[in-house]
């Protein structure tokens, strides 16, 4: 297939164009570069042997998008471009509904325009917010965000639904991703934060390059095998690999999919934490703090309908997830 990826430089777009193109797909990516590099394009053909089309592009321009589309004859759209920091969002959230908002909007109504039929989009676990029991279970439905960046999320899964009921030939799946981290094999591509890291790996990888002094472990007192809080971590490949599925899928079946994209298994954050230590060979300072407000005690996936209607099953266990991050952040600090 043809397909487009939005933010496709992007951590978890890149991996995934690295994917399609290992199953034969076409991959022509849509980035703005505002959260990632344009190196990465070098990095995709290093692994992959191709280079991507790519257009410097901004999904909230209406006229350099449709030029995308008039120019290309796109069987698929993987949607990745968006912003995605919690924190971030609850003070700039005009900025964040523009942008995963609108600028979606943007990208749908190319998508009608140009008869492109076939959508996977990118959710994420927040959507089911604190209002169910693990584990989660895609029938449970929309939840109550926390923050905006959780309601865009919850935004698109709807509005993408209302628009496959009014257009029956549409086929979407909307894949809720639980915790990504890790990085490719290669140590060429992986995450590369912006300013302070919000989230614990790429916090963690910080204090292990020597960029912070120690972790800060929100908490150690939720009801958990050690008191703090439990996460479904799932290394970023698999998760790319779950989008070669799940766009696959999507050319060929009709109507709207909500699948959740994890393990199924659960980790603490000390139990990362020496996951990570093992990785690097050496202890990692820590220091536990205050609970961090908005965090739930745990979260993790419900995995049975990946399983049975994608055929997706995670490979890679904890300690790979960290030995790939380790990799990367290695490369990283040589640069
Ligand atoms: P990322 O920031 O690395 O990638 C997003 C890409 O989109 C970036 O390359 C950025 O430059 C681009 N972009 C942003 N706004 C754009 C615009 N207006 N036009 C064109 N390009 C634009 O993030 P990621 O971790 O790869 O996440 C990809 C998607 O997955 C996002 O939608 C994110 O919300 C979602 N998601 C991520 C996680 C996670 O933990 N990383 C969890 C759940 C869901
Ligand atoms: N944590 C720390 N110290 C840190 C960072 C995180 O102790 O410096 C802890 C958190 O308290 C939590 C766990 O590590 O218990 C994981 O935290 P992350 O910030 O890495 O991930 P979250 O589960 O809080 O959030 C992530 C994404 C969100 C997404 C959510 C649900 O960042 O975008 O998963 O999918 F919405």
């Amino acid at each position: 297939m043809k397909i487009l990826v939005t933010g496709g430089t992007g951590y978890i777009g890149s991996h995934t164009c690295v994917e399609l193109i290992a199953e034969g797909h076409e991959v022509i990516i849509l980035d703005n570069l505002y959260n990632s590099r344009i190196d990465v394009l070098d990095k995709i053909e290093q692994i992959s042997g191709v280079r991507p089309k790519f257009y410097e592009a901004d999904i909230l321009d209406k006229e350099g998008l449709e030029k995308v589309f008039a120019e290309n004859d796109f069987d698929a759209v993987i949607h990745f471009a968006g912003y995605k920091a919690v924190g971030e969002s609850v003070s700039i959230p005009l900025t964040y509904y523009e942008n995963n908002i609108s600028g979606s909007i943007n990208l749908y109504q190319m998508m009608k325009k140009y008869k492109v039929r076939n959508l996977v989009f990118s959710s994420s676990a927040t959507v089911y917010g604190d209002d169910f029991e693990v584990p989660f279970k895609e029938e449970y439905g929309l939840g109550t965000t926390t923050n905006p960046y959780g309601t865009t999320k919850k935004m698109n899964e709807m509005i993408i639904t209302d628009m496959d009921i009014a257009e029956p030939e549409n086929s979407s799946v909307l894949l809720r991703y639980f915790n990504p981290i890790g990085a490719h094999e290669s140590g060429l591509i992986g995450e590369i934060p912006n300013g302070i890291p919000n989230n614990l790996v790429p916090y963690i990888a910080q204090v292990v390059s020597g960029q912070r002094d120690y972790l800060r472990v929100w908490g150690n007192d939720y009801d958990t095998v050690d008191g703090t809080g439990v996460r479904d971590y799932i290394h970023v490949v698999d998760l790319a690999r779950a989008h070669v599925k799940a766009i696959e899928y999507a050319a060929s079946h009709k109507g709207t999919e909500v699948i959740n994209i994890g393990t199924g298994k659960g980790y603490s954050v000390l139990e990362v934490l020496h996951a990570y230590e093992k990785a690097c060979g050496h202890e990692i300072p820590y220091q536990i703090m205050e609970r961090r407000p908005g965090d739930i005690a745990v979260c993790y996936a419900d995995t049975k309908k990946a399983e049975g209607l994608l055929g997706f099953k995670a490979e890679y266990d904890i300690d790979r997830m960290c030995e790939d991050s380790y990799r990367f952040t290695c490369n990283l600090s040589k640069e």
